[in-house]
């Protein structure tokens, strides 16, 4: 049986589109059968994420709307083995939480992880979104506003049964937290009060491939994801250190050096 995790944060732009996309590489990479769906409706990009947007043909309203089959819509990323099911590219309010949830029932044995992309706010498309997930990662970033609307969305996931729901520290900039000017990725996960399954940090090397939906390889970020597939998977707390490279004699001239530009 699947485990169906969304991926969630009520404030957007802070990662829940690139995690989704770089925790499905690196489970898919551990051999786990894996589903991504865009629950995004309207403001989708999940697809581009992935390099994918040129294929798509079916979408999730053609599955719900039975003008083709659930896996004529499938999408694989070819380098990874990952599937997907692209959203509507239309702002598809008919399609209510019961759909989606009975569209993903007909997937439970075929995959071992789906992971649904939830669209900002805590509105219907929320609602939609978490219904169809049995666990909740909910995204946020270091900045307040994001850490608020965080604390918001994991009070409501409270109102719903879900066998488990962690934080991912997403944008940590270690240079920040180690001169004392940005709270930590623990700290963080201690006032939100639920367990920590990711820290990611600040990687350009995220901006540069989200241009063309490249795979992430050997770039901080990407181990970050890779130890969040393995707590998952293994049910491990194994947590990147983004402080790492940003102490000793080296990490000061970096820290320096990142000043002066
Ligand atoms: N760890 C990171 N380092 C640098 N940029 C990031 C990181 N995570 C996300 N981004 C950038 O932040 C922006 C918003 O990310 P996205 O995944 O679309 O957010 P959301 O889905 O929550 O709206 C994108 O431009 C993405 O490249
Ligand atoms: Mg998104």
């Amino acid at each position: 049986m699947a485990r169906r995790i969304v991926l969630t944060s009520g404030k957007g732009g802070v990662g829940k589109t690139t995690v989704c996309a770089a925790l499905g590489r690196a489970l898919a990479r551990k051999r786990k059968r894996t589903l991504l769906v865009d629950a995004d409706f309207g403001l989708n990009n999940l697809d581009v994420a992935l390099g994918m947007e040129s294929r798509v043909v079916y979408d999730i309203h053609d599955v719900a709307e039975g003008r083709c089959g659930l896996s004529a819509a499938l999408l694989t990323d070819d380098a990874s083995g990952l599937k997907l099911l692209p959203s509507t590219r239309v702002d598809c309010g008919r399609l209510s939480k019961n759909v989606l949830a009975s569209i993903l029932a007909r997937v439970d044995d075929d995959f071992d992880f789906v992971l649904i992309d939830c669209p900002a706010g805590i509105d219907e498309g929320f609602h939609r979104a978490v219904c169809a997930a049995d666990e909740a990662l909910v995204v946020t970033t270091p900045q307040p506003g994001a850490i608020r609307d965080a604390d918001k969305v994991l009070t409501l996931l409270g109102t719903y049964r879900l066998h488990a729901v962690g934080v991912i520290v997403n944008r940590v900039r270690g240079d920040l937290v180690v001169e004392g000017r940005c709270l930590s990725a623990d700290e963080i996960a201690d006032v939100l009060g639920h367990p920590a399954m990711a820290y990611v940090p600040e990687d350009d090397a995220v901006a540069i491939c989200g241009q063309t939906g490249a795979e992430l390889s050997y770039a901080p970020s990407m181990r970050a994801m890779s130890m969040l597939a393995d707590n998952l998977v293994d049910g491990g707390r194994k947590l990147y250190d983004c402080t790492d490279g940003y102490r000793g004699v080296f990490g000061r001239l970096k820290m320096f050096l990142r000043r002066q530009i």
